[in-house]
């Protein structure tokens, strides 16, 4: 069928293979211009479809020839429906590593299920042995604890009082003032509980238990600090406090792997368009204005050249992997630059409706959203007729 764009609000509710996997195709061919990682040979990726999980997998497996399982929750297509963009992603994906000669299957289900763990488990064992690299990229709004049997849903609120700013509804250019109430008794505690650590070491506490960790096996599980003006809501709000339990985390995963020599990581990343991103008040305008001045400063990263930089960079140098004084590793050391914040922030006073097209990269921002569907992208013909129900073995 011939597929277009369909919003509802934030969310675009159509996807396009063929986008997809020019998507996935262009971000090898970068890791590839970039030349070989000597980096972990058998991955995990845990929310491996979009966003920096998927950058993540594309970087094991064709910067370092790794073999990789990916765990998601994506929805198949249906006839007459489009798949979700990180299912078309993952088809790609497992079609363009099987061409390379490289392991890749991955796992379609609910990631903080026990079910799902133990499922990845036995692929582990059953076809890699062990695997020496770790990591963890989900972004959920809603958790089930398998223990508790409790649900549990995440809010971006403030803490302790409301706050007020701007912020633009990306689709129209609108800049207009927000006001979001604080969180009330559960929210902190509820977005701990989904987006914390505790998922995080569940996964490493259940690999270690089974001997599926090989000796001096890395995790890394991704954070984000961001500027003073989107504090109250990020850093500061109810996801900061979840980010601040999932960087606490990494202290006591490495302890639990001192036997093996094993470690675990928090990177701190840049603010990128993604699924999560584009539906937090404020980060968006942040993000329209950051790009404009990044871009102009030629330091403009995507997800897939934050996580080459990452991999090549930080983690695998050969040498010991640079933190900062909480031990966090920092590749939004460009974003946070003294001079780009200074930018930003004199920008961000001026933003209006009016001008936000002109000292924002409104159409970047646009262009990055599209993308994360499949669409605008170069090379695709979307008036041609595209194959939703496009079928890879490994994925139902
Ligand atoms: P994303 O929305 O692109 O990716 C989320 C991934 O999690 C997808 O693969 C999705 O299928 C998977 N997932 C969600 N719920 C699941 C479940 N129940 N079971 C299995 N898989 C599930 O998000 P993004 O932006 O790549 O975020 C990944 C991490 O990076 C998050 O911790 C986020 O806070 C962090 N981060 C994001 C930044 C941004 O600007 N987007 C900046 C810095 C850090
Ligand atoms: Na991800």
């Amino acid at each position: 069928m011939i597929i277009e764009p369909r919003m509802r609000g934030f969310i675009c509710l159509t996807a396009h293979p063929e986008g997809a996997a020019q998507n996935v195709k262009n971000q090898i061919e970068y890791v590839k211009s970039k030349g070989k990682i000597e980096g972990a040979k058998k991955v995990l990726v845990i929310g491996a479809s979009t966003g920096f999980g998927l950058a993540s997998r594309i970087t094991s497996a064709f910067g370092s020839d790794a073999s990789t399982i990916g765990v998601f929750f994506e929805k198949p297509p249906a006839e007459g429906k489009t798949a979700s963009p990180g299912w078309y992603n993952s088809a790609a994906f497992e079609t363009e590593a099987h061409k390379a000669a490289l392991y890749a299957k991955s796992i379609n289900g609910d990631a903080f299920s026990n079910e799902v763990k133990k499922e990845t488990l036995d692929l582990i064992k059953a076809d890699l042995g062990q695997v020496d690299l770790i990591i963890y990229s989900l972004a959920s709004p809603v958790r089930t604890n398998p223990n508790t049997g409790v649900l549990h849903r995440s809010v971006l609120k403030p803490i302790g009082g409301a706050y007020s700013n701007k912020t633009v509804d990306f689709h129209t250019g609108k800049v207009s003032e927000i006001s979001i109430e604080p969180s009330k008794e559960d929210d902190i505690e509820n977005t701990v509980a989904v987006m914390g650590g505790e998922d995080w070491a569940m996964w490493i506490d259940a690999l270690k238990a089974e001997n599926l960790l090989a000796p001096g096996a890395t995790t890394v599980a991704y954070s984000y600090i961001g500027p003073a003006v989107t504090e109250p809501v990020y850093r500061k709000g109810t996801i900061g406090r979840a980010k601040d339990h999932l960087e606490a985390t990494a202290f006591s995963i490495t302890d639990s792997l001192k036997d093996i020599g094993g470690k675990a990581y928090v990177s701190v990343n840049k603010a990128l368009v993604t699924q999560a991103s584009s539906a937090i008040p404020v980060i968006p305008l942040y993000i329209s204005i950051l790009y404009k001045i990044m871009k102009e400063e030629g330091v403009h990263e995507g997800t897939i050249e934050q996580i080459q930089r990452l991999y090549q960079d930080r983690l695998f140098t050969g040498k010991e992997v640079p933190t900062d004084e909480k031990g966090r590793i920092r590749i939004d050391d460009w974003e946070m630059r003294e001079d780009i914040q200074e930018k930003v922030a004199a920008l961000w006073e001026k933003a209006t409706t009016e001008n936000l097209s002109e000292i924002g990269d409104l159409e970047g921002y646009r262009k990055d959203f599209y993308n994360l569907f499949g669409f605008d992208i170069q090379g695709v013909d979307y008036k041609a007729e595209a194959d939703e129900m496009i079928q890879v073995d490994s994925l139902k």
